[in-house]
């Protein structure tokens, strides 16, 4: 009987064994519209080598994969490059089923580990830049702390010219497909720049880092093999231009309006920023909080000039959703944006306050005090608004 799901090659000597998550819509925070994949890749090496594992539910899908070109029981080397449970959540059952005779990780990887999953046995620490033999063949570590977690590490595989690169270059993704060559272009540049703004921003001086590291290193690179989505084996170029680009985080001319509304008066206010924001010719995008969701926001950020934030007060306080949305935009780090607060009041009116705490803290270049408007925009709030959007596009020419 064949094996329900198969392994797919992707060079010489790899093949991917991962698992396809067409049902996720929510990876921590992050709303993930097109699923996602965890991939697992088996290298066919004297010793047979397995690199990371798949979120535990999905063991099963990874061990039939495997069992289409090997029998699992052959494995003899496990390397974890990450222990985030996406990557990790079988290595436990892969372990006690499989029992192979080595089990590799980072430095960081190795205490990670323990700290998760409590093993009863030795895992092999690797260090940065060490190189390990698999028969013929060779592999080099290079420790990539903090992307994504302080355990990351990636493996380069030098007989295929491939990148084993964990969390990077990958992208939330579910699809029959391996390789990004088999992706329209369109659907592929915006997943990777959806998952590069809500998952690896903050870390984008260390990317600039370890691109200018990878460079120096002066290795062929063919084939990038990410633990999400499709691997990379045409236009590589394309997605090392696409992060550098990402990482240098410079500003554009466009803004970002984003805002909540209780009775419709803060989304008039918003509404004509965005007028004034576009008279001064800046790219406009208006993101209510109502139909866009937190990690749409972070992804229009990634490239704009401007964030503009409005809330009416509720409780004395932010609107939820303009608290959650500015919380998860904080943790991001974005940087370089020039912007400003707005929002509608009833009686105290803290909201526009507190959204301009916040925007600081972010180091948000803010072009003029908030604007603050008691109940229903009249004519001339509505005209106030105007000149706070052309303001703003002024500054990001
Ligand atoms: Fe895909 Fe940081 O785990």
């Amino acid at each position: 009987m064949p094996e329900p799901f198969s392994a797919i090659k992707i060079s010489e000597h790899v093949y991917w064994v991962g698992a396809i998550d067409w049902s996720i819509r929510d990876f921590h925070g992050y709303l993930t519209p097109r699923g996602s994949t965890y991939n697992a890749y088996l290298i066919l090496s004297d010793p047979v080598t397995l690199v990371d594992t798949v979120k535990a539910p999905f063991r099963e899908e990874m061990l039939s994969r495997i069992a289409s070109v090997v029998e699992p029981g052959k494995i003899r080397y496990v390397i974890s490059n990450h222990s985030e449970m996406d990557h990790s959540g079988s290595l436990p059952e892969v372990i006690r089923l499989l029992k192979p005779e080595k089990v590799f990780a980072s430095v960081m990887g190795t205490r990670a580990l323990k700290e998760h999953f409590h093993l009863d046995r030795e895992i092999i620490a690797l260090k940065d830049g060490e190189s390990l033999n698999l028969g013929k063949l060779k592999l080099t570590f290079l420790e990539t702390r903090m992307l994504h977690w302080p355990d990351s590490m990636v493996t380069y595989l030098h007989d295929d010219a491939l990148l084993f690169s964990q969390d990077g270059f990958g992208m939330h993704l579910a699809s029959s497909e391996r390789f990004a060559d088999q992706i329209p272009a369109d659907i592929l540049a915006g997943e990777a720049a959806s998952y590069f703004a809500n998952i690896l921003l903050l870390y984008s001086p260390l990317i600039l880092k370890l691109l200018e590291r990878v460079g120096k290193l002066n290795l062929p690179i063919k084939i990038i093999a990410p633990d999400h989505g499709p691997v990379y084996r045409q236009n590589l170029d394309w997605i090392l231009q696409s992060y550098a680009r990402w990482a240098a985080r410079k500003p554009t001319g466009k803004a970002v309006v984003v805002y909540d509304t209780m009775w419709q008066s803060t989304e008039k206010m918003a509404r004509a920023i965005g007028e004034g924001l576009a008279a001064g010719g800046a790219g406009v995008k208006l993101l209510p909080l109502k139909s866009s969701h937190r990690s749409a926001v972070a992804t229009e950020i990634l490239d704009a000039g401007a964030l503009l934030v409005g809330s009416p007060t509720l409780n004395n306080g932010l609107f939820p959703t303009v608290a959650d949305c500015l919380t998860y935009l904080k943790g991001l780090r974005p940087q370089n944006l020039t912007g400003a607060a707005f929002g509608s009041y009833g009686w105290s009116g803290e909201s526009v306050g507190e959204i301009e705490g916040i925007l600081k803290e972010m180091k948000v270049n803010l072009v003029q005090e908030g604007l603050k408007v008691k109940f229903v925009p009249d004519r001339e709030a509505l005209e106030k608004c105007f000149s706070l959007g052309k303001a703003v596009a002024e500054k990001i020419k």
